[in-house]
């Protein structure tokens, strides 16, 4: 007990003193961490000083695939983006901001204040506002643009682009209405008319909104066939299109939407109609100016009522080398709009391109103009006619299905073949 006495601290030092000792201990090693805290933080926060670009570089690389990364996660989000990496002078880059795993929360706050917001295939293959400012040469190139990789990564539905030239209103409209019911999905419809023309139309119609911005057009000349550059551009931009058919005011279905969906989408050829006509109205309207990208050889005559597949589109109104010529030298007597597509398709793609017309035209009267039919002319005989009078190949085998398309018809005609047309083109 006494011994145990004398290890005791003499009554001067008293208790509180030794636990006064104790505390100052742990304050001098707590106060030595915290320096040594302290170094290592000025040290890491240089280090990230000196190497903010090499962070920011890896952040905006992988920064789409921090979602479920620890290892990125600590990285900023897309905002980064703005900070001007490559420019040394601006103020130092903000600090890593939190170390936390971005939760849905902070990413969607992130990506809100992003004005770069992370870009899925979807951007790019949705169909696209019809309206748009674009003049006619970024709307060219804009078009143009194609994807060299084959094969698809997504699933996609083929649509027909059926594309209206037209100078006022579109009579024969309800006929239309009655073919393109119940097909959504299948077809687009772009309309360009004159622009001083007034759109009426009601917005429960198919044709509702799709006018596509235009241009005068003057039949016949150049800039009408840049009218049909400017419907084929409309009609690129929306990746599904992949047949493009050019109509005018005056045409009308021959067979119901299913039988021409399914005849232009399995077809193997284009039907840009292109013969080679010697006299007046043919190799008489050629230039030899046009020398030595287009010889009298190769000069062609056709309608301009042409279907087309996504490669001719492209190549149209990609063309800087033909249709200059045109808009040069083909003046009246030379008509463009008869002469520079079956040119440059027996040109480039003969391979692939049928020489005929899917839309019916009557030229038998003779003259310039083909024969306009009136009320009086729509018969069933006549429509039925007109489905299958004719031969001509399909996809290599003979058929009597050679016009999906006719025209000329007046606008009242529309009664007699609103009338007719359930039961001889079996719309419903
Ligand atoms: C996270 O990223 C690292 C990168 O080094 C990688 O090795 C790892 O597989 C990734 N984990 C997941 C779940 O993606
Ligand atoms: C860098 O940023 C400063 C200030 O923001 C700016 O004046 C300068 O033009 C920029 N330099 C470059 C090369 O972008
Ligand atoms: C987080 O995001 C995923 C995918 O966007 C979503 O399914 C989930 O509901 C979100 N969770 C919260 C808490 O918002
Ligand atoms: C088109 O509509 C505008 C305003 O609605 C009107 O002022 C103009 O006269 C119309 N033009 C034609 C050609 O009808
Ligand atoms: C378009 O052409 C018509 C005649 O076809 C003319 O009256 C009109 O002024 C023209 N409009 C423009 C904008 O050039
Ligand atoms: C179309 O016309 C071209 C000549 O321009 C010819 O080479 C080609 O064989 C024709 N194609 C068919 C299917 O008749
Ligand atoms: C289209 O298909 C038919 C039948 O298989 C074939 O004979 C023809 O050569 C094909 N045409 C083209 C342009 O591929």
């Amino acid at each position: 007990m006494n011994k145990h006495q004398q290890h005791q601290p003499p009554p001067s030092f008293p208790k509180h003193f030794l636990n006064a000792q104790i505390h100052l201990h742990k304050i001098v090693s707590s106060f030595l961490i915290f320096a040594f805290g302290l170094a290592l933080g000025a040290s890491l926060s240089i280090y990230l000083k000196d190497f903010p670009f090499q962070l920011y570089s890896t952040q905006n690389k992988y920064s789409h695939l921090s979602t479920n990364n620890r290892t990125f996660s600590s990285t900023p989000p897309p905002q980064s983006l703005n900070i001007p990496t490559n420019n040394r002078t601006s103020s130092s880059p903000p600090p890593p901001q939190s170390l936390n795993i971005p939760t849905n929360q902070t990413r969607a706050k992130t990506s809100a204040a992003s004005p770069v917001p992370q870009i899925g295939l979807k951007d790019y293959t949705k169909s696209p506002n019809i309206l748009h400012e674009m003049d006619d040469d970024e709307l060219l190139w804009r078009a143009s643009l194609v994807p060299l990789r084959q094969g698809l990564p997504f699933k996609r539905t083929p649509k027909v682009a059926f594309m209206f030239l037209t100078r006022g209103s579109l009579a024969m409209a309800p006929l239309w209405e009655m073919f393109f019911k119940g097909h959504e999905g299948l077809y687009s419809i772009y309309v360009h008319a004159n622009p001083d023309f007034n759109d009426t139309m009601p917005e429960n119609s198919v044709f509702y909104g799709r006018r596509v911005p235009s241009k005068n057009v003057t039949w016949g000349q150049p800039n009408m066939v840049q009218a049909e550059r400017r419907l084929l551009a409309n009609a690129l931009l929306d990746f599904s299109n992949q047949r493009f058919v050019l109509l005018s005011e005056s045409c009308i279905p021959l067979f119901n939407f299913n039988i021409v969906y399914n005849y232009l989408k399995d077809s193997n050829q284009t039907f840009v109609e292109a013969y080679d006509l010697p006299g007046p109205v043919g190799r008489d309207r050629y230039r030899h100016k046009m020398r030595p990208h287009i010889i009298l050889d190769q000069w062609r005559k056709g309608s301009q009522w042409f279907e087309v597949d996504r490669e001719i589109a492209t190549a149209m109104v990609s063309d800087d080398k033909y249709f200059p010529l045109f808009t040069r030298y083909c003046k009246p007597p030379c008509y463009s709009d008869e002469h520079y597509l079956p040119t440059y398709v027996s040109i480039k793609f003969w391979k692939k391109n049928s020489n005929r017309t899917l839309t019916w035209v009557d030229w038998s009267r003779g003259g310039p103009h083909p024969s306009k039919f009136m009320r009086t002319d729509v018969t069933i005989d006549f429509l039925k006619k007109l489905r299958h009078g004719s031969n001509c190949e399909y996809n290599g085998k003979p058929t009597n299905i050679c016009y999906l398309f006719a025209r000329k018809f007046l606008p009242h005609s529309l009664d007699r073949l609103l009338r007719f047309a359930p039961k001889i083109m079996r719309f419903n």
